[in-house]
């Protein structure tokens, strides 16, 4: 039995680049203790092979522990049987990160292909916190109107956009710069250093790859 006092969010991984995000999500959640419910889209799966050479959803290698951690939970995209799908399983929030234009679509029209969409649907009509990491560039004006219709309906666009004013070091602090955005987003603490404490931070050296 789940201590009630730990923080549950759902976590979908969709055909978007930037699997990095994903990664560095999963690993702080898990490392917050946050039980995570995560589903990885067909598609999602493709960019976790090509960008991370995941040949699947492994769950020690993504929470970047020895073994599967027990409070990541892995649910298959076509189960739209799962908890998550329903409103009566209670969370504390959704993230898609990152998220395709196809999933930003599907959730502005409420035309679910996948348990993402479904569950997606499902924390807006409940009322809870939904963030979109969209990534795509440049946006068609669809995406620009689509962003619109779920920002209307309560979802929160945070595009996977990163700062570079804590000059970054490695491709890992820039992900991290988003991720820790979409934490605080999502109330889970943190201590990366993402927080703008108004002057740059000298960097240290650059960590050139060997
Ligand atoms: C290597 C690769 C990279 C892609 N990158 C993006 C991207 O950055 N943004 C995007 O909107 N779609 C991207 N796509 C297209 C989506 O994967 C495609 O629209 C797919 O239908 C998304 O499905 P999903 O939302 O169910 O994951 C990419 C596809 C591939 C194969």
């Amino acid at each position: 039995m789940p201590n009630p006092s730990t923080q549950r969010i759902v976590v979908g991984v969709t055909g978007a680049s930037g699997a990095l995000y994903a990664a560095r999500l999963i690993q702080l959640l898990v490392a917050a203790d946050v039980e995570t419910h995560l589903v990885v889209s067909p598609l999602g799966q493709r960019l976790l092979r090509d960008e991370l050479g995941l040949d699947s959803v492994d769950l020690a290698v993504l929470a970047g522990t020895p073994a599967p951690p027990p409070q990541l939970i892995a649910h298959h995209a076509k189960d739209v049987g799962a908890t998550i799908a329903s409103g009566s399983f209670r969370h504390d929030g959704m993230i898609v990160c990152p998220c395709s234009s196809n999933t930003l679509g599907a959730v502005a029209s409420g035309n679910a292909q996948h348990l993402i969409h479904r569950a997606a649907h499902v924390t807006l009509k409940e009322r809870r916190k939904l963030v979109l990491v969209h990534r795509e560039m440049p946006l068609s004006l669809i995406d620009i109107r689509n962003m619109q219709t779920v920002t209307e309906a309560g979802a929160i666009v945070a595009p996977a956009n990163p700062g570079f004013y804590h000059q970054p070091q490695s491709l890992e602090a820039v992900a991290d710069f988003v991720v820790g955005r979409c934490l605080d987003l999502l109330d889970i603490p943190h201590d990366l250093n993402i927080r703008w404490s108004g002057k740059i931070t000298p960097a240290g050296p650059r960590k050139d790859p060997a």
